[in-house]
């Protein structure tokens, strides 16, 4: 039975009170849900331990929004992905659009975080998807450009035990959802062609969709054949309405 991956991306929200207040709303009905599904929380860095220390007993996972490239040293201001795994982290994102945009994140970047985050053990959520509204081929040239330049440097498995997020950029923060179908035509097409290149690995990577998820549209979107799960950002800032959304993919699962 399908289980959905459901990460809730805070992005730079939160404080000491939002968390307890957030979690505790969470815990009295997640330990239920959970068992279902596989749910994530990333809050801002700084957080992580908070986050950590209040849903240790129940099966939520830990989620971080970046790390550094490198594992130690001197490097001023940066995580690594050491420290993450060290405090309980499971799951990292990569490739945000808004890490592309804001930080200037290049291919080269995104590829040795990603590499890094598999080789500790962790999982990397990789985050792909078009700038603006294409027509599918056009979709599809990028989706296959973002995932060639992993394949080229960590060869035909770089995708096993990984999770791709298609986060169509234009979809971000707007309340413009994709239409679910064509997501559930970019998401065959992510599986297909990561199945070319390893029949394995498909069976081990989660291709989950993000880009204005709420309440009122994760029902259309889960009911796709390929959709594994959601990322979701302003919506999972209130507690009721990410329990809602888990709600609907428990009714689903
Ligand atoms: P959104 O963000 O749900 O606010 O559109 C999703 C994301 O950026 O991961």
């Amino acid at each position: 039975m399908k289980k959905f991956l459901l990460v809730a991306n805070w992005k730079l929200n939160g404080s000491k009170k939002m968390i307890s207040d957030y979690l505790s709303s969470l815990k009295s009905l997640a330990s239920v849900y959970s068992k279902k599904n596989i749910i994530v929380i990333a809050p801002p860095t700084i957080y992580l331990s908070q986050v950590y220390k209040d849903i240790n007993n129940i099966d939520i996972f830990l989620g971080a929004q970046n790390v550094d490239i490198n594992l130690k040293g001197a490097f001023t201001g940066e995580t690594s992905v050491l420290m993450l795994k060290d405090i309980g982290v499971k799951y990292v994102i990569v490739g945000h659009s808004e890490r592309r945009l804001f930080h200037n994140e290049t291919n080269n970047i995104i590829i040795k975080k990603f590499n890094l985050i598999k080789n500790l053990n962790l999982i990397p959520i990789l985050c792909i998807g078009e700038i603006q509204n294409n027509n599918y081929s056009q979709t599809k040239k990028i989706i296959e450009e973002q995932l060639n330049c992993i394949f080229k440097v960590l060869g035909k498995e770089a995708f096993r035990n990984t999770v791709i997020a298609y986060e169509p950029i234009w979809a971000i923060g707007t309340g413009l959802s994709a239409d679910p179908k064509h997501v559930q035509y970019i998401h065959k097409f992510i599986r297909n062609y990561i199945q070319e290149y390893d029949p394995i690995s498909i069976k081990s990577t989660i291709i989950q969709y993000g880009g204005s998820i709420n309440s009122v549209n994760t029902e259309e979107f889960i009911q796709q054949p390929d959709i594994d799960g959601l990322l979701i950002g302003s919506a999972s800032l209130d507690a009721k309405e990410f329990l809602k959304i888990i709600e609907i993919a428990n009714y689903y699962t």
